[in-house]
């Protein structure tokens, strides 16, 4: 039995999150495997009424007697400052050090894509964001703050085991899912000494996969290939900003944020799994955001966690669904949240799925 912590969230969390839920439930039934799910209330509301972000001992629990962890998206204009998101998100992100953060770029369906004359083969690939340092580790401060002669500092940290372990994973699943590339983006050109680690790291790790091919371009370079050629690319691996910046260009080219999942990985401990799309206020409670990015999101744990068939079932169902335009309206159809994640449903226990 595997165990895993729903946190539906803020905004269209919840909405969202309740079609991934039911779509694993309902994946259950037909495959027979076995999952317990428990939700969890962490978010803007509980911390607007009780100033508590994640509890006491939340991340040891966690750990210890969780498998997965099933997330919606947290954000609410209610927080300006964001500290629950920060505390939660980022807080399992580095606390569990999560180090990889796995988001395929996959085109379903060539009509979703932004670019011209490009079919589904041409968008295919993986990004590897190292999920644990670079910016995103708070350090830094101000001088003077409010004053004409203010300073502000944020700082990069890049240590050779992060920076080693991201490449490691990025190359060891190239060799897995059989792609043959890895590209590695950074801007080694202006920042010569974090990014200098990352080059050098880059030829060491690439040294032990022979079998792979390893190539190079810095992050300006790499924006322009993903529109110009983005099949090119197999598997990328960047740092923690870049990544982030790259995989929203990324959903673009999948159809937009709807489409985007998402894996928060640390291979052997529990994992994090959320869509790529934020917690979107203005259109939440109005059953209109696509369930597509947490449903595929559901099916990359579901595969972590070793229900791989269910998995690949779920992806099927849902590419069956796009392909037939039974969508919401951000990627050309008519339906609701709910409807859209019924559909996918139904195409699974129809069981005529490739
Ligand atoms: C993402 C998001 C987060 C990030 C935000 C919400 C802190 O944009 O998961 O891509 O910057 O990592
Ligand atoms: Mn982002």
């Amino acid at each position: 039995m595997k165990r895993v912590a729903v946190i539906p969230g803020d905004g269209i969390g919840p909405e969202v999150i309740r079609e991934a839920v039911s779509t694993i439930e309902r994946a259950r039934d037909l495959f027979g495997f076995e999952i317990g799910l428990e939700h969890f209330d962490w978010g803007a509301e509980k911390y607007l009424a009780t100033g508590i972000t994640m509890p006491e001992g939340a991340l040891e629990i966690l750990s210890a007697e969780y498998d997965a962890i099933l997330t919606g998206a947290f954000g609410d204009p209610r927080v300006p400052d964001n500290k629950h998101a920060k505390d939660i998100l980022l807080g399992m992100r580095s606390g569990l050090d999560l180090y990889i953060n796995l988001r395929p770029i996959k085109l379903i369906d060539e009509r979703l894509c932004p670019l011209k004359g490009r079919r589904v083969e041409d968008v295919d690939f993986v990004v590897f964001r190292e999920n644990t340092e670079g910016m995103y580790v708070f350090m830094g401060g101000n001088f003077k703050k409010g004053t004409a002669d203010e300073v502000a500092t944020q700082e990069e940290i890049n240590t050779r085991q992060g920076v080693e372990r991201i490449i490691t994973a990025a190359f060891e699943y190239a060799r897995k899912h059989s792609r043959k590339r890895v590209t590695m983006s950074d801007k080694s050109n202006v920042l010569t000494y974090g990014h200098d680690l990352w080059q050098r790291t880059f030829k060491t790790v690439a040294a032990r996969y022979p079998d792979i091919e390893a190539n190079h371009f810095y992050i300006d370079v790499l924006a322009m290939w993903m529109v110009l050629d983005p099949g090119r690319f197999d598997v990328i691996v960047t740092c923690n900003l870049f990544g982030d910046i790259i995989t929203d260009l990324g959903a673009g080219l999948q159809g937009g944020l709807g489409m985007a999942a998402s894996g928060n990985i640390h291979p052997g401990r529990v994992s994090l799994f959320e869509p790529v799309h934020g917690s979107a206020p203005t259109v939440a409670g109005k059953n209109v955001a696509n369930p597509i990015a947490a449903i595929l999101t559901a099916a990359m744990m579901l595969d972590y966690i070793g229900f791989t068939e269910a998995a690949e079932k779920i992806e099927s169902a849902v590419e069956d669904s796009v392909r037939a335009g039974d969508t919401t309206q951000d990627i050309g159809g008519t339906l609701s949240t709910t409807e859209a994640g019924e559909a996918i449903r139904a195409r699974l226990s129809a069981g005529e799925l490739r």
